[in-house]
This record gives structure tokens, sequence and C-alpha cells, in this order.
């Protein structure tokens, strides 16, 4: 029976309860080995300390520019933090979205950075703003080891970059040295974020219970508030500070060896960090749509599907979107909307295919949803773990464009942190407002040395 061997071959991607636990345990795992100083460096999961701390110092107010380099879009963005009477500030922004060419993401870093110094430029010039220096929070949404807010070092490019010259330097370095080299705006660099932890700041002002940003876009990675006796390559003991989990790298060392699928490796070996990133790639939108097309392709082949035809353009590497998951899923069940994505795919499907592909996406999507689940779990136990809680209340703030399937994914995370009560919030133009906060408490922070 065909339809059998569909379900046989969908089934394949689905995780029990039992794998989810087990990828929990060796996220776990590897998220303590990043902790330590002595296990740190062999570690899949680097856990990367941010210097962003639990000490509240209140903030400045005025005007910061903020930006986001990393998601699907470059953003600058001038960020006012105020004083309101009620929560004790406020933020209004403006911001810009800029395109990043293909060669400034593969060129090397001058280009790239002489790119980002342009569009700030530009900016400053719509808002008739160049003749001010202000204060600058960047959210740079790669992994950085960090020596300070305000200085660290690109440890490796994930997701589409690849600009030479950059791994191994202090990214805040380039960004100066390439406004410099413009020479016609002056910037104050205060500080440097991932957009997990620009999430977060950005959501714990509405709600201190946020001690967890995650993001499930591009790519996938979250942060959290650990206590800083654990956080061994820091200094000091007191209160707590975010980690930078980077979790998107794990699988590094084979811990998901046996769930990885024939689409995983092949879309590992055609990207360009072949054998890094394996968690973020079974996850991340980056990767999604692609995936998906392998399943399909794998379904044509065995004559399953399309009449076991395929058009060219389905042949294609890339052709399936990611955002054509999310929209064959919200089929209403006419399967307008799947035939339509189909056929400007060049194929013409039949009721059956169009149900067919639909489990397709559904099966790999659920499998993200399930697998980040897991990964989240693994923190949030950990958290409760240290903090010795019975019962621990948390929130976690979320971004990213990946939004579509959280409702199985929250529905994971519950299952798997018994004694945790969560409440999830979607962050609103969090890396903005999240880097400009920060920016706003390190500069009252800065105040006070002088
Ligand atoms: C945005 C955040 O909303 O989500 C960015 O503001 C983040 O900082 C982005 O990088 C990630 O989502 P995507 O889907 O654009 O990668
Ligand atoms: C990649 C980056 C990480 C970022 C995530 C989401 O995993 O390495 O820094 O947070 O994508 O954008």
């Amino acid at each position: 029976d065909p339809r059998q061997t569909v379900d046989q071959i969908l089934s394949e991607l689905l995780l029990t309860k039992k794998e989810l636990k087990e990828v929990m345990g060796r996220m776990q795992q590897e998220m303590k080995k990043g902790l330590q100083v002595e296990t740190h460096e062999g570690a899949s999961v680097k856990m990367l300390p941010t210097y962003v701390r639990s000490t509240p110092e209140g903030s400045e107010v005025g005007d910061f520019l903020a930006l986001d380099l990393g998601g699907t879009n470059f953003r600058v963005m001038l960020v006012k933090v105020g004083e309101d009477g009620e929560r004790g500030w406020k933020v209004e922004t403006k911001h810009h979205m800029y395109s990043i060419p293909e060669d400034a993401m593969t060129g090397t870093a001058e280009m790239l950075f002489d790119y980002i110094a342009e569009c700030i430029s530009d900016f400053l010039d719509k808002h008739g703003m160049k003749h001010k220096k202000l204060p600058l929070g960047f959210t740079f949404s790669f992994p950085v080891r960090h020596e300070d807010l305000d200085k660290g070092i690109l440890l490796n490019w994930t997701k589409g970059f690849k600009a030479s010259g950059a791994e191994g330097n202090n990214v805040v370095g380039l960004l100066r040295d390439a406004i410099r080299r413009r020479g016609d705006f002056e910037m104050d660099v205060v500080a440097m974020v991932n957009d997990t932890v620009a999430t977060m700041i950005s959501c714990y002002y509405e709600d201190h219970s946020c001690e967890v940003g995650m993001i499930v876009g591009t790519g996938c990675n979250a942060c959290y508030m650990e206590e800083m006796c654990t956080v061994e390559l820091v200094e000091g003991e007191e209160g707590r500070m975010c980690v930078n989990t980077e979790w998107g790298a794990f699988g590094g060392n084979g811990e998901l060896e046996e769930f990885r699928l024939e689409y995983d490796r092949v879309v590992d070996e055609l990207s360009l960090n072949p054998g890094q990133q394996l968690y973020e790639k079974m996850i991340g939108g980056k990767y999604m749509g692609e995936l998906v097309r392998l399943v399909l392709m794998k379904l044509v082949n065995e004559g399953l599907l399309f009449n076991g035809n395929a058009s060219d353009m389905l042949k294609t590497r890339g052709s399936f979107e990611t955002r054509f998951v999310s929209q064959i899923e919200s089929d209403t069940g006419d399967r307008k909307q799947i035939y339509n994505i189909l056929s400007s795919l060049s194929v013409l499907p039949s009721e059956l295919d169009c149900d067919i592909v639909r489990l397709a996406c559904e099966s790999v999507s659920t499998r993200a949803a399930h697998l980040c689940g897991a990964g989240l779990s693994g923190v949030l136990n950990l958290m409760r773990e240290r903090r010795s809680q019975e019962e621990m209340k948390i929130t976690v703030g979320l971004d990213g464009g990946m939004k579509w399937f959280k409702e199985r994914f929250h529905k994971v995370v519950r299952e798997l942190t018994p004694n945790c009560d969560i409440t999830f919030i979607q962050s609103e133009e969090g890396s903005g407002r999240g880097a400009a906060l920060i920016s706003a408490v390190a500069c009252k922070m800065a105040a006070r040395l002088i």
C-alpha cells in the first residue's frame, strides 16, 4: 500500500518522548561542559558569557542608535529611551531595513563592515542626525567570545555569512575601523549583544521574570541568566550573568548522529559550514524549506508522489522556500494554497499529492519544534536545578520568523519541564530595543566610573 510507505518514510522524522528526553539530557551535558574551565574547549555548546549582568544599575535616557545584523534583514534603528511615570522607562523607535548584498556577506570583512557603515551614514542623513555622536548598541547574531560588553572576537560565522578576515577578530573593532575609514560621522559603540540577549532584555523590561531569550528564525539559539559562581570563565561569584548558549552547534560531538537522517546530511554537506551547527540545521528557517524539498524528492523517487515525476524547479536546490512550509500548513482545507505553491514550482498535483506534501511539511516542522523544545527544556531544567527551587516561575522571551509552530513547541516544553511555571512572550522590536536598553545601562555605569 503506497500510503503506508509514505507514512513509514515520514514517521522516521518523528521523535518519541523518550528520544526527546535523551536529546535534552545530552544538551544539558554539553552545557555543563561549556561552562567549566577544564572542559569548555571540547564542548559543542560554547556557553559564551555575555557580560550582561543581573545587577540593576538603572539607565541613562536619551537617543541611541541600534544595529541588527544576522537575521533575515539588516536594520539600523534610532531608539529613544525615556522615562515614563508608571513603568519607569519607555522607548520609541524609528528604523530602516537594508538588504545585505551576497558579495558583502561572503566577501571580505572590510567590505561587509564598509557596507554597514554606509547604511548607518544613509540612515543618519535620512534623519538629519549626521552631526550627533550617539551611543550605539550592536546586535550581532553570531558566536562571539566576549572580553567585555563592548569587546569580543567572532568565533565562526554561521547561517549564510562567510566574510573572510572576521573570524578571530574583535567585531566592535571592525565596526569602529569602518566608521573611521568613512570619516563622515562618529559613533560611540558601547555594547554588542547576541539577538537572543537583546530579545531577553527587551522582554525583561516588561516582565522581570524574563531570564531566557530564544530565537527561532534563520538560525536557532537561546540565552539565559546563569549563576555567576558557575560561569567559571568569568571572575566573580555574585549575582547572575547572561550566557549565550550557541546551542545551534549542538551535535558537533556526535550527539545527534542517531537522529540525523539522509536529508540532514545532504543539507549539511552542501552548506557553507559543513559539519557545524548540526542542531540548527534541523530547526532553523535557513534550512527547513530545503529539508522538505529533499523529503519530497525522496517520495517522488519512490514513485509515491507526483506520479514519480518532479519538475526541474523542484529538483533544484533551494527552490522550496521555508515560507512555503508555513503557508502550506496554514491551508484551510481546500488545498488552494498548496496547489498554488506547487504550481509555482511547475508541478501539477492531485488532491492526494497536496495532502502528502502537507504531511511532509508538518513532519519536518514538528520535528524542528520538538527538537528546539527539548533544547529549551534542557536550559529550564538546568536553571531550576541551580536555583534549587521546588517550582520555578520563569518567562521566556521569543523572537524570529518561525512563529507558526509555536503551539507544538510550547506543548513539548511543558511536557518536559515538570515543576516549571513558564510564560512565553513574543518580543516586539526585540533587537533594537534590547541593544538600546543595554547600551543605556552601560552608559549609566560608565558615567558612574568617571
Ligand atoms: C528579529 C530580531 O525579530 O528576529 C533579530 O529583532 C533576530 O534580532 C531575528 O536576529 C531573527 O529572525 P530571522 O527570522 O530574521 O532570522
Ligand atoms: C545562529 C547564531 C546565533 C544566533 C542564532 C539566531 O545560531 O550563531 O548567534 O543567535 O543564529 O539568529
